[in-house]
């Protein structure tokens, strides 16, 4: 089997999602932020993935930034902080995350073995975009696939579809690498080559499928081509 094409989720995987609340915390005049950012990084992240999978199966479909409020909205609450200004700069630097140390000269090698790479996330088209920008990895993508275009979240079938449909390759032709065990399983189920990028030394979740590859972070994906 010969991989063709290499496809990251967004979030968490390419793009720190932790640094919204830790780049907040920093700032002067955020002391309850400062003591309470790890919690409400965790539940932000938690209630945004939770909404988009329960949105997912009633077929309520909104766009990943609308679960993205919602989710901020939530974590806000349960952590007392009532702050409209603190909520707005939480949400812009969401759309300026930075990416994983190892992610520019990763995508930069796949690239010169003469593979495609693209992005496939929950992520809506704009706040895609503003983080590809913002990290400036944007020269090494071929596309940035988003869900929007099938209106249901990962790990729904119709979103792995959709990477075929955009690279005319067989499922076993790509390898899908993605930080969220459940993403992987779901990519391993589907029938891609998958790599769960285990960042932070968790068990395998009980899911569907067992990913091919379990590594703690993307910079030898290239030897794996
Ligand atoms: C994404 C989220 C699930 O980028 O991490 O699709």
């Amino acid at each position: 089997m010969t991989i063709k094409v290499c496809i990251f989720d967004a979030y968490g995987t390419l793009f720190d999602v932790t640094a919204a609340a830790r780049t907040a915390a920093e700032q002067p005049g955020q002391g309850k932020l400062a003591e309470v950012w790890p919690t409400l990084a965790a539940d932000w992240r938690a209630k945004q993935l939770e909404y988009s999978w329960l949105r997912a199966v009633t077929g309520d479909y909104v766009s990943f930034w609308q679960v993205t409020q919602d989710g901020l909205d939530w974590s806000m609450e349960k952590a007392g902080l009532d702050d409209p200004e603190l909520r707005e700069l939480l949400l812009a630097l969401y759309w300026e995350l930075a990416a994983y140390r190892e992610v520019p000269m990763m995508l930069a090698t796949l690239k010169a073995k003469g593979l495609s790479c693209a992005i496939l996330s929950n992520g809506s088209p704009d706040m895609l975009e503003g983080a590809v920008d913002h990290s400036g990895i944007g020269l090494y993508l071929d596309d940035v696939l988003s869900v929007e275009d099938v209106g249901i979240f990962k790990p729904a079938r119709a979103v792995y579809d959709m990477v075929g449909a955009r690279f005319g390759c067989k499922p076993d032709e790509v390898l899908f690498c993605s930080s969220n065990g459940w993403d992987a399983a779901g990519a391993a189920s589907y029938g891609f080559n998958t790599v769960w990028v285990n960042r932070m030394g968790l068990p395998m979740d009980r899911l569907m499928a067992k990913p091919t590859h379990v590594l703690p972070d993307l910079t030898t994906i290239p030897e794996l081509v």
